[in-house]
C-alpha cells in the first residue's frame, strides 16, 4: 500500500458504514453471505446474523466465548465476505502493551514543520485511521489496556482519531473478539466502551456440529498425507470434549483437531493404523498445559476413560 498524504486524511469525508454494509448484504443476499461463511465455519449462522444485524444498524460487536470456538475466524470471515475496501478489512491482534499511538498512528511534528504535511514520514498510519470506511477486526480486544481503550473509545464516539492535535475523520464498523476465561494480560472493557458494543455470545457447538467440524478440520490437516480418518476416532474425541466440558474445563476445537491429526500422522509415520493409546497420548499432550490447573492431568484422564467406556 502506498502512503496516504496527511493533507488528504485531514480532508476526508464521513462514510456511512452501516449503509455500505447493508448494501453489501443486499447485493450478496443473506443466503449468499451465510453460504460463503459455511465454507469456513459450521453451525454459526445464528451468531453471524446477530453480527450482521448489529453492524447494519451501526452497532459495533464483540464476540465473546471460550477458547477455540471460532471467534477470530468468524470475525475475519464476516469482514472478508463484506469486503468493504481494498484490503477488505483491517485487523489488529490486541495486546496489553499496545499504546494509543499503536492504534492511532503517529505524526512527526518536526517532519511536518520542515517538509510539510505530505512528506512520506509526516504520518505513520495506525489501524484506527486505516479502517475508515471498512471493518476493523480487533482480535482479543480485552487485552487492550485502559490507555489504548481510550483512543478506541474516542474514535468510536467522535468518529475522529486525534493524533498530536490533528483530527482525522474515521468511520468504521468494529468486530472485536474476547475470551473471558483468560485472565492473564486481560483488562475489563471500560463501561463507556462496553456501552458502545453489542456482546454476542459464542459457545461450544452441539455434539453433532462438533463431530462434523472435527472431521472436516482433521481431514483438512491430513489432506496432503492422504490417510483416512476413522469415525470412531472422531467419536471418541467428541465424547472426550463433552466430558471435559462437563468437568468445567474448556475443550478447544483447535486442540482436539490437532490431537486427532497428530495421532493419525504419527501412526502413519510408524507405518500402522491409528492406535487408541497414541490418540490418548496426543490428547494429554495438547490439553494438559492448556487447562492451566493443577488437576489438569486427572481431569483429562477421567474424561478420556469415560469417553472410551461410554
Ligand atoms: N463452528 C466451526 N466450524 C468450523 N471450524 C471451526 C468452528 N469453530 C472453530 N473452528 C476451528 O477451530 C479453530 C479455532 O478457531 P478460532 O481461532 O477462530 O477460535 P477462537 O474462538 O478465536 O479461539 P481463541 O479463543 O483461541 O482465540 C479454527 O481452525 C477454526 O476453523
Ligand atoms: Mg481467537
Amino acid at each position: 500500500m502506498g502512503y496516504v498524504k496527511l493533507s488528504e486524511l485531514l480532508a476526508r469525508s464521513p462514510v456511512d458504514v452501516p449503509r455500505l454494509i447493508t448494501e453489501r448484504v443486499r447485493a450478496l443476499g443473506v443466503g449468499g453471505v451465510l453460504k460463503a461463511l459455511g465454507e469456513r465455519l459450521k453451525g454459526l449462522d445464528e451468531v453471524a446474523l446477530d453480527v450482521l444485524s448489529a453492524l447494519m444498524v451501526g452497532r459495533h460487536v464483540v464476540l465473546v466465548g471460550p477458547v477455540g470456538v471460532g471467534k477470530t475466524t468468524l470475525a475475519e470471515a464476516v469482514a472478508e465476505i463484506l469486503s468493504l475496501g481494498d484490503p477488505p478489512y483491517v485487523e489488529v491482534a490486541c495486546h496489553s502493551h499496545m499504546t494509543a499511538v499503536d492504534l492511532t498512528g503517529d505524526i512527526d511534528i518536526a517532519v511536518v514543520l520542515q517538509a510539510g504535511l505530505d512528506h512520506p514520514l509526516a504520518y505513520i498510519p495506525g489501524p484506527l485511521v486505516e479502517a475508515h470506511g471498512r471493518i476493523l477486526v480487533l482480535d482479543e480486544i480485552n487485552r487492550l489496556n485502559p490507555y489504548s481503550q481510550a483512543a478506541l473509545l474516542q474514535a468510536l464516539q467522535e468518529h475522529y482519531v486525534v493524533v498530536r492535535g490533528y483530527r482525522i475523520r474515521s468511520d468504521f464498523a468494529m468486530i472485536g473478539t474476547a475470551n473471558p476465561s483468560e485472565y492473564e494480560g486481560v483488562y475489563e472493557l471500560s463501561e463507556a466502551l462496553a456501552d458502545r458494543v453489542k456482546f454476542v455470545e459464542m459457545d461450544y457447538p452441539s455434539a453433532d456440529v462438533l463431530r462434523a467440524v472435527l472431521k472436516w478440520r482433521v481431514e483438512e490437516a491430513l489432506r496432503h498425507i492422504g490417510v483416512e480418518v476413522p469415525d470412531y476416532v472422531i467419536e471418541l474425541a467428541a465424547k472426550f470434549a463433552e466430558n471435559l466440558r462437563e468437568a468445567g474445563a474448556p475443550a478447544s476445537i483447535r486442540a482436539l483437531t490437532y490431537s486427532i491429526a497428530g495421532a493419525i500422522a504419527k501412526s502413519w509415520a510408524k507405518g500402522g493404523d491409528i492406535s487408541l493409546s497414541e490418540l490418548k497420548r496426543q490428547i494429554r499432550a495438547n490439553f494438559s498445559r492448556q487447562l492451566r490447573r493443577d488437576d489438569a492431568d486427572e481431569i483429562i484422564d477421567r474424561a478420556l476413560l469415560k469417553a472410551a467406556n461410554g
